[in-house]
């Protein structure tokens, strides 16, 4: 994950404005941060602070981090730099040979300060630029480095900023007389809409009115500018206390823009994705975490209109699918971002599969790299659980099972949904009641078991109790053992399900404490809908209200979550 920035300007610009760039980065990472501007060298653990300052530059380089080696200290936080200070790096990845490289630095003088694999690539290039220049470092690392990098470098008595790329998201956006290099478009999005994405083993020079970039072997490549449409503006708070609860609330009008979209400017590429999966011999999901949970819908609500597809957690991907030309590999993901799908759909199109993909954010690369991409229209998302989007997720999942006779009408869908949020106080009473409990469990059968699935994540990320999501038939195999006197139990009941509901006489025999969201048989939160696939939106809406609720209670940093990050960009 992490979140990095160079900014190189012929014109001086305030250190706290560039840090208000990194800030729009910071959903990739909050665990420490710093810059360095070719003077002073910054670094703080915790969320971004805006600095106090007018202390102005014109060349930067800043990093927000999302710790994989080495703990979240001072000493581990980025910029780092080699041993005489020559060279400053920012970095976003792992370097996986760090250790080995680390050691051969060592026994050359180098001097490490803290624990991280990146602090070994500052020490790598002061080393080579004792003999070579910087383009010919940049090549050795290229052939030298094992891993993932996104990497951004300031080197003494030098003007421009390097950049290097492999797997790790890189772009760099073109201004006036000022160019930007940074994870995503968001860092600059404001000031120029002129961008270059950096392929992998690519690596740039970046001046302040010119850059020039090089493919592995050094050859100058000449790449193409891309005006890209972004009009999102800076999300704010507004009145909301939370970006999860405004997110939330925003529900119904994302839907109803989704649903728009498929109507107007997406019409054309959702015919092109139906007419993709129609061909497709075999149709197979690959997703992480809450949009895996979206993509089980998708198979749920396919198979019931006869259409046979799978989904595979995108980290066990190659290990547990064979995929061919004749296989539609459809990815979803909010950020477009997270490494392992992207790892999973390069095995896949190194098998001649094709790639559908459905993301939030427009220009990600799982969106740059599919064949077609829908977008689901969610707009930006700022809580680190994922809320809006997953409803979007799931809606686009029923309007395209729709095309395959699915039996749905998603014009009310808002309107049902703003049904559930009056019901608030009532899932905010249920949250008092629960807050202090260590574990509960969330059941669920067929269309529901994602969602209970769904609603666990949400309640674990969001407010640490630990929440197990499972198939109400399977209890009795062996995790009843763990029901006692008083454990929650969640359960989900749609329609007439007398399955489920047995499975929860059988937990409220041994002492549960149940709580029901049901739609026709009488349970504690009652959800206006018969449709099976709308039941599986308005619940995990129910599990989000309660989610955040539970998260309040417990006075817990609702949108920024311990140990997570927005875009999981690491294996
Ligand atoms: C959602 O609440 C989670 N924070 C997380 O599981 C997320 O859904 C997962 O990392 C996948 O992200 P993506 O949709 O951006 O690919
Ligand atoms: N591996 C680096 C560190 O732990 C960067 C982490 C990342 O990109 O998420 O500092």
């Amino acid at each position: 994950m992490c979140g990095i920035i160079g900014i190189n300007s012929n014109e001086e610009f305030y250190i706290k404005d560039a840090v208000k760039r990194l800030k729009r980065l910071e959903y990739r990472g909050y665990d420490s941060f710093g810059y360095y501007d070719g003077t002073i060298l910054f670094n703080q653990v915790g969320h971004i602070k805006i600095p106090n300052t007018d202390d102005k530059s014109s060349r930067i380089i800043l990093h927000t981090r999302w710790a994989t080696h080495g703990g979240v200290t001072k000493f581990n936080a980025h910029p780092h730099q080699s041993t005489k200070k020559k060279v400053t790096i920012a970095h976003n990845g792992i370097i996986k040979n760090y250790e080995e490289l680390r050691e051969k630095l060592i026994k050359k003088g180098h001097e490490f300060t803290s624990e991280t694999d990146s602090e070994t690539t500052a020490h790598y290039f002061e080393e080579k630029l004792k003999t070579k220049t910087i383009k010919e470092a940049c090549i050795d690392f290229l052939n030298d480095i094992e891993g993932e990098f996104a990497l951004v470098i300031m080197v003494e008595g030098n003007e421009n900023i390097y950049a290097l790329r492999r797997d790790s998201p890189l772009v760099l956006g073109v201004g006036t007389n000022t160019n930007y290099v940074a994870s995503d478009i968001y860092a600059f999005s404001d000031i120029t809409n002129m961008a270059i994405f950096f392929e992998n083993n690519e690596f740039a020079e970046i001046g302040t009115d010119h850059f020039q970039f090089y493919d592995k072997k050094g050859q100058k490549i000449q790449k193409e500018v891309q005006t890209f449409k972004w009009e999102q503006e800076e999300s704010t708070l507004q009145n909301y206390d939370h970006f999860m609860m405004k997110e939330i609330m925003e529900e119904p009008i994302v839907v109803k823009r989704l649903l728009f979209s498929l109507k107007t400017e997406q019409k054309i590429n959702f015919e092109k994705f139906i007419d993709l999966m129609r061909k497709a011999k075999k149709v197979t999901f690959v997703a992480a975490g809450t949009s895996y949970h979206a993509s089980l819908l998708g198979v749920y609500y396919l198979h019931k209109c006869g259409i046979e597809a799978q989904t595979i957690i995108a980290s066990e991907f190659e290990h547990f699918i064979g995929v061919d030309k004749d296989t539609l590999v459809i990815p979803i993901s909010q950020s477009g971002e997270t490494m392992d799908v992207i790892e999973a759909l390069k095995y896949a199109t190194k098998h001649g599969a094709k790639i559908a993909s459905i993301v939030n954010v427009p220009y990600s690369t799982i969106q740059r790299i599919s064949e077609i991409s829908l977008n689901i229209f969610a707009g930006q998302e700022i809580c680190v659980a994922a809320t809006k989007s997953f409803v979007n997720q799931v809606t686009l999942m029923l309007a395209i099972a729709k095309e395959f006779g699915y039996n749905v009408n998603l014009e009310n869908l808002p309107q049902r949904i703003e049904e559930v949020f009056t019901m608030k106080e009532t899932i905010k009473e249920i949250a008092k009641t629960l807050f202090k409990q260590k574990h509960l469990y969330v059941l669920g059968r067929g269309l529901s078991y994602p969602v209970a699935r769904e609603i666990a994540l949400k309640i674990k990320e969001i407010s640490y109790i630990h929440a197990e999501g499972m198939m109400g038939g399977e209890l009795k195999h062996g995790t009843i053992a763990l029901i006692e006197k008083g454990t929650p139990v969640i359960g989900l009941l749609n329609e007439n399900d007398y399955d489920m509901r047995s499975n929860l006489k059988e937990v409220a025999a041994r002492g549960a404490n149940v709580i029901s969201i049901s739609n026709k048989l009488k349970g504690d939160i009652m959800i206006s809908t018969s449709n099976d696939g709308k039941f599986g939106i308005l619940a995990s809406i129910v599990g989000q209200l309660l989610t955040y609720y539970l998260a309040r209670e417990l006075k817990l940093p609702i949108d920024k979550p311990r140990n997570l990050a927005k875009s999981v960009t690491v294996k």
